[in-house]
């Protein structure tokens, strides 16, 4: 049975949903519709559709309020009821596991904002206060135009609530079931314009947090499909999954990385790449892919075969067998872009997994995940000596893991230590031959020992394994332009762009060889690009300026001959 609120798959043991909570005894059974038609929709304005999302509040007595904690009902303020004398409560907005969004007006402000109330539950675990600020406190710091402005935080009694920008638009979740023209499938076009937001907003944030609750109810689709996402880290908060529990907030188990199961919150950024992958399959085919799932171009006739890499590639169960960051989801993003755009049904240039992925069981356990994670902080933090140490204990508790040899190995890199960087990635390609990560980052060794000659050979590794690794053909180009071999360079940086036209250091770097040959005119149009992607990007503007120069200075000698 499905939920006729959220449309999620109910277990036949369970008498509510595990996503919305709603009670489902007593209503006739429903199911989404299935994606069968040909035809794409587009158009709908999401903000017309606002209001008819936003209900009312029920008036609750003051003296019920913060005694019922279960999710659905949790309702602290009554409409017209001024909190802190500052926000006066209009309505609410929706609900989640972790408590209620208000819509109320700031009398500072003088605007209205969404007030976020958290359930005082969640609030009682040791530990979550402390968490909570840690947390807000990263939020209020995130500025990116694809995630919501958190503006404050605040209290009230035992109530604790994040003040943010009100947004004006659906949550995802609400916005794949808006009714589809002639079918019921979501245009491809629309759900690349969506993830490629997803991707920027987590390339940013990944450099501060993790999200860890990536799902349809915390990305919100404004005017024009611009998104933006909410909650950053504060499902941190939650105690550690009970899939026996009626918590709402189990729902958000679809789109979790298994290893969030295990580990609880020392999760990395790829358990947020691994969530994006859940949100493109279900944006795509209108289901989730649980258990032994079908890939999405057997679901969907009019899907490029490179959509299938990209959810084999995010949904791996390992997370050293997921794109390694999400740049590089974004990058395979943007080829499916091209794809469809060019109404290409190609196969991805990458060799393509075995579906669904047998990556060898190794047993990974808590102690391992203690040091490995602890590496990653002292990583971020760049205390590489600290780092390094933690990610050795880690390998001696566990040697198989790959990925502890890369990062070691990318210490090392980032410490200085090239030929013990050097030693830590041949043991990864020991144990993962076929690793074109850990041959970038050799390559990348290599040319700081100023070893050209084999940087080549690592990139052209690289490029063997994965044709469509842009940085690869780009480092490839740089390569051989140390050595002087200007054409071979120049092809390279076109490879590059091939991939992802978008890269405004690849135009610049493609500019600077042409200059090398000759070619000014090429080089400017090359600057321009590069400048039209950045505009305050110096290197390219200095470099055009003096294309420019050269060019002038050309012209002139030559009017003077004549
Ligand atoms: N800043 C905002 N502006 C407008 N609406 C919002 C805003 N933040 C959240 N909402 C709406 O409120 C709903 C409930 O949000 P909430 O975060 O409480 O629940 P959730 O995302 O479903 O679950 P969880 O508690 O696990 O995050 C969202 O799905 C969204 O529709
Ligand atoms: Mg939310």
């Amino acid at each position: 049975m499905y939920c006729p609120e959220c449309g999620r798959e109910i277990p036949s043991d369970k008498k509510f949903c595990i996503n919305c909570g709603i009670n489902i005894e007593n209503l006739a059974p429903s199911k989404p519709q299935e994606l069968e038609e040909e035809g794409l929709f587009g158009g709908i304005d999401p903000v017309s559709l606002v209001d008819s999302f936003f209900t009312p509040l029920e008036d609750k007595s003051p003296e019920s309020r913060l005694q019922i904690e279960e999710p659905s009902s949790f309702s602290p303020f009554r409409e017209a009821e001024v909190i802190n004398n500052r926000y006066e409560v209009k309505g609410i907005l929706g609900r989640g596991g972790m408590g209620v969004v208000y819509k109320v007006y700031d009398r500072i402000l003088k605007e209205d904002i969404a007030l976020k109330v958290l359930l005082p539950s969640l609030m009682r675990r040791e530990k979550a206060v402390e968490m909570f600020y840690n947390e807000a406190k990263i939020s209020l710091s995130l500025t990116h135009q694809n995630i919501v402005r958190v503006r404050d935080i605040g209290e009230t009694g035992e109530v604790k609530f994040i003040s943010m920008e009100l947004l004006n638009g659906i949550n995802l979740r609400d916005w794949m079931a808006l009714p589809r023209s002639r079918s019921n499938k979501t245009a491809v076009e629309d759900v690349t314009t969506i993830i490629k937001q997803v991707c920027n907003a987590l390339s940013y944030a990944h450099r501060f947090t993790v999200h860890r609750d990536i799902k349809p109810e915390n990305i919100m689709v404004l005017k024009n499909l611009q998104i933006k996402i909410t909650d950053f880290g504060i499902s941190k908060l939650l105690p550690p999954i009970e899939l026996s529990s009626t918590v709402i907030s189990v729902g958000t188990a679809y789109y979790m990385a298994p290893e969030q199961y295990i580990q609880g919150n020392e999760v990395d950024h790829r358990a947020d790449i691994y969530s994006v992958g859940v949100l493109l399959y279900e944006l795509l085919v209108g289901k989730l892919p649980i258990g032994r799932f079908k890939i999405p171009s057997q679901l969907r006739s009019d899907l490029p075969s490179m959509v299938d890499h990209i959810i084999t590639k995010s949904l791996e169960s390992e997370p050293e067998d997921r794109y390694e960051n999400i740049e590089e989801m974004k990058s395979d993003i943007l080829i499916l872009e091209d794809q469809i755009k060019k109404k290409e049904k190609v196969f991805a240039k990458a060799p393509v997994q075995k579906f669904p992925a047998k990556a060898e069981k190794i047993d990974l356990n808590k102690d391992f995940f203690f040091h490995f994670n602890l590496g990653l902080r002292f990583q971020k933090q760049r205390k590489y000596r600290l780092a390094i140490e933690q990610y050795q204990r880690a390998i001696e508790i566990q040697p198989k893991f790959v990925q502890a040899y890369n990062n070691l190995g990318s210490v090392y890199f980032l410490n200085g230590s090239y030929p013990e960087a050097m030693e830590e990635y041949k043991k990864a390609i020991e144990l993962k031959p076929d690793y074109a990560e850990v041959y970038y980052n050799l390559a990348m060794v290599c040319e700081a020992m100023r070893d050209i000659n084999q940087a080549i050979d690592c990139y052209k590794m690289v490029i063997g394994i994965r044709p469509d690794h842009e940085r690869a053909h780009q480092g490839l180009g740089s390569a051989y332009k140390t050595q002087k071999e200007y054409d071979k360079a120049a092809k390279e940086y076109q490879r590059a762009l091939s991939i992802n036209p978008h890269d405004p250091i690849t135009h610049n770097l493609l500019g600077n060889v042409y200059i090398l040959k000759g070619k000014v005119e090429e080089a400017i149009t090359q600057y321009r690009e590069a400048l039209r992607l950045k505009p305050d990007y110096k290197h390219a503007l200095r470099n055009l300026e003096k294309a420019t120069q050269i060019e002038k200075e050309s012209k002139t000698s030559s009017d003077t001959m004549k």
